[in-house]
């Protein structure tokens, strides 16, 4: 039913918000649709991204400097963007990304503290003017998120970061929504999952609508 080039969906939070379930959900709600959606995840998406994944999130570099996490995500990114995103949205596929650009500001810029001029020089470098079509930041209290993370599986390298570090991705993350509200949406992931996907499924259907129009 979608003709032409597909739209580009990026989901946000910090650990704990009920990404991969919403992320599920969307995929059903979409392919209900009749869209076809290329679901994929950063960082990661590809062989060499999954590959860099793990040093990012294991524990064999726990020293690691903070430009070269910064360098290693827009690695993967370019690499994601060349074999998945790209191809994705032009064969006429949605494509529905657990994190993207908005991460690197929000950890490694709010939550490490690098310049965010020199995150956009990577950005505007790697992805030129590729850029998500809307962006939906699952929010919850730092607290709260870590509590449902925690009971999920052992910390990664972020996960083991203090509460002060999650609270400044958070800010970083709701400065980003202020700044572009046409794009970010911030959805309140404190409730019960099937009240946040009555939320979701309102604004998705919106976006369906606005953009399968004409
Ligand atoms: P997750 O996708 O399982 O939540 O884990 C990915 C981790 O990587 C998460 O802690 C956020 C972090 N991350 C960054 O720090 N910068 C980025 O640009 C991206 C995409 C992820």
């Amino acid at each position: 039913m979608v003709q032409g080039r597909g739209k580009f969906i990026t989901v946000e939070g910090i650990e704990g918000a009920g990404k991969s379930s919403n992320l599920d959900f969307m995929q059903q709600l979409l392919e209900a649709q009749g869209i076809s959606v290329v679901r994929t995840r950063e960082p990661g998406g590809t062989a060499l991204g999954e590959e860099i994944r793990k040093l990012l999130l294991g524990h064999r570099h726990t020293g690691m400097s903070r430009d070269t996490e910064l360098l290693l995500m827009f690695g993967a990114r370019a690499e994601h963007i060349a074999r998945v995103i790209e191809p994705g949205l032009a064969s006429g596929a949605w494509v529905l990304c657990d994190r993207f650009t908005d991460a690197s500001y929000a950890y490694q810029g709010g939550g490490r503290g690098i310049d965010r001029e020199r995150i956009r020089v990577l950005e505007t470098w790697v992805q030129g003017s590729l850029r998500p079509d809307i962006t939906l930041l699952l929010d919850l209290p730092v607290a709260d998120g870590l509590m449902r993370a925690g009971k999920r599986s052992e910390p990664d390298r972020f996960e083991r970061e203090k509460e002060s570090f999650f609270n400044r991705v958070r800010n970083c993350y709701l400065e980003i929504a202020r700044a572009s509200p046409e794009r970010v949406h911030v959805i309140d992931a404190t409730p019960r999952l099937p009240d946040v996907q009555v939320h979701i499924e309102q604004l998705l259907r919106e976006f369906i609508q606005v953009s399968t129009r004409a």
